[in-house]
């Protein structure tokens, strides 16, 4: 069985999680466009990636990028317009995209305007098709957030979506999900292409995420896993958190691999 290169890193500030995670952007562009012509980056929504869009978007990291070779995806979106405030998509475009040359066809957003399963499907042919058309990975870095119930991208605990990925019951890469205790729908990515991506960086600040950080990476909590388990890729997954949410050594092991920086 391959050994999983999991690596953590605890860095001060949420600022230098987002230099950091900018970092990984520039360098696995260069290595995706090098490699295979072109970068295929799924972004995760809520608020923590906000300072990493923002920074990209700056005089000293855009010229880094190669925008026009570069495609952009979304773990998951809530189901409201893209002019939502609420809007994953929204959120990247007012922050990056729109200060950032990347052609509008290379902008696969998730139609969080429509019906949850009409998205969904809409989705995972666009991504399938996608893949097909690449000599790459499905995605050659993914992006993600922890929520302090453990979810990540819109995999909640309690949810018809993670209870799918517990039974092993679907092979779906994009499914509509209906979150009950936030009232709300969502269209997310499953495990899969994201476990297949060529490498997954978790970006966790502020002590809200202490307890959830602990739990997801501990290897012996009792009970049901919690989503962000579930991703495991067979490429590197690198944690990038801040003191607030690593505190109390939320971390004891991450598995085979680990390795603190
Ligand atoms: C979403 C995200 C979700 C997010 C976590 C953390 O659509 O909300 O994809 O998985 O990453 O909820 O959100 P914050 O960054 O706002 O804490």
């Amino acid at each position: 069985m391959t050994e999983r290169s999991v690596t953590w890193r605890v860095l001060p500030s949420p600022l230098d999680v987002a230099v950091e995670a900018a970092g990984r952007f520039v360098e696995t562009a260069e290595r995706a466009v090098h490699g295979h012509g072109s970068f295929a980056v799924a972004l995760s929504g809520g608020s923590t990636p906000a300072l990493l869009f923002e920074l990209l978007a700056s005089q000293g990291w855009r010229s880094r990028v190669p925008w026009r070779d570069v495609h952009v995806f979304w773990t998951d979106e809530r189901c409201v317009p893209p002019g939502h405030t609420d809007s994953n998509f929204g959120l990247a475009e007012r922050t990056l995209l729109r200060h950032v040359p990347v052609p509008g066809d290379q902008v696969h957003r998730i139609r969080g305007e429509a019906d949850p399963g009409v998205a969904a499907d809409e989705y995972e042919r666009e991504l399938r098709t996608f893949a097909s058309g690449r000599s790459g990975p499905v995605l050659d870095l993914v992006f993600l957030g922890l929520g302090a119930d453990g979810h990540t991208a819109s995999l909640f605990p309690d949810s018809e979506a993670f209870r799918l990925e517990m039974t092993g019951g679907s092979r779906r890469w994009v499914v509509p999900n209906v979150v009950p205790r936030l009232a709300t729908s969502r269209v997310t990515m499953t495990t899969a292409p994201i476990n297949a991506a060529a490498e997954v960086v978790f970006l966790v600040t502020g002590s809200s995420k202490t307890e959830a950080l602990r739990r997801v990476t501990q290897d012996a909590s009792p009970g049901e896993p919690l989503p962000a388990r579930l991703i495991r890729p067979d490429g590197p997954l690198i944690w990038l958190v801040d003191q607030a949410a690593a505190r109390h050594g939320a971390r004891t092991r991450l598995g085979q691999g680990a390795r603190s920086t």
